[in-house]
């Protein structure tokens, strides 16, 4: 599954990951629970040398306190972002800093996971409609790395589903945290009612929102 992104950072800035430059990194593998392990991104790289591969979301609890080592990966993945699902700024720039450590050339934040587990953790898709906290969660982790930190999230959740809505959402993560580079899933998530799984098929997809978001954010 090819990632819809926008990319807000104007594509002549010059961020470079190892051996790819941000114009190509647009082609990239969606970040997919228990999909996109090590294993099949593996695989992914020996389809395609340049795709950025995106880790399935990784929260900072299972980093900071699970019992496996949840950032290992092969040499042969890169480029490779790590896709972390939190909410606090303090473990979020704690885990992008071991991430970064550990080679990672990219940390995505996960604003667009819609399940029970995630929204009682405070995190994932629920976070769209806490600009303010995503912002300093992205300051944090882009105070203590080098690497771009990114943030991947939904056109809307429950009924705020406006355009200026998502506008207000990527400008005040933008302006205020700093981040450059947004990738945004073309459907909106319910975060009552549908099941993760259902929150990837029922909410219509909305190409034309996210194209509209891209036109207006290059201007
Ligand atoms: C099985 C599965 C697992 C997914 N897990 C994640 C995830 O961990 N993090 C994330 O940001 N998106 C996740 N997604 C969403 C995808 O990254 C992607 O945005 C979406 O599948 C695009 O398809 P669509 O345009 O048909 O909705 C997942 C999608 C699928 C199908």
């Amino acid at each position: 599954m090819l990632n819809e992104t926008t990319d807000i950072q104007n594509a002549s800035s010059g961020d470079v990951l190892e051996g790819v430059s941000y114009p190509s990194a647009r082609f990239s593998v969606a970040p997919m629970l228990d999909w996109t392990d090590r294993h099949c991104r593996y695989f992914h790289r020996i389809l395609s040398k340049n795709a950025l591969l995106y880790t399935e979301m990784v929260t900072t609890g299972a980093i900071i306190h699970g019992k496996g080592d949840f950032l290992a990966y092969n040499e042969e993945e890169h480029p490779l972002a790590l896709q972390l699902g939190g909410s606090n700024p303090v473990d979020l720039a704690h885990c992008a800093k071991l991430a970064v450590e550990r080679g990672y050339d990219e940390i995505n934040l996960n604003v667009g996971c819609p399940s029970d587990r995630v929204q009682n953790g405070r995190f994932g898709a629920c976070l769209m409609g806490e600009a303010e906290l995503v912002a300093q969660c992205v300051a944090a982790m882009k105070e203590v790395v080098d690497v771009p930190v990114t943030v991947k999230t939904r056109i809307g959740i429950d009924d705020q589903d406006s355009y200026d809505f998502l506008v207000d959402f990527v400008r005040t993560v933008s302006e205020k945290g700093g981040c450059t580079d947004f990738t945004i899933h073309a459907r909106k998530a319910w975060l009552s009612g549908l099941s993760p799984k259902e929150n990837r098929e029922i909410p219509p997809l909305d190409y034309p929102r996210v194209y509209q978001l891209k036109k207006t954010s290059h201007t």
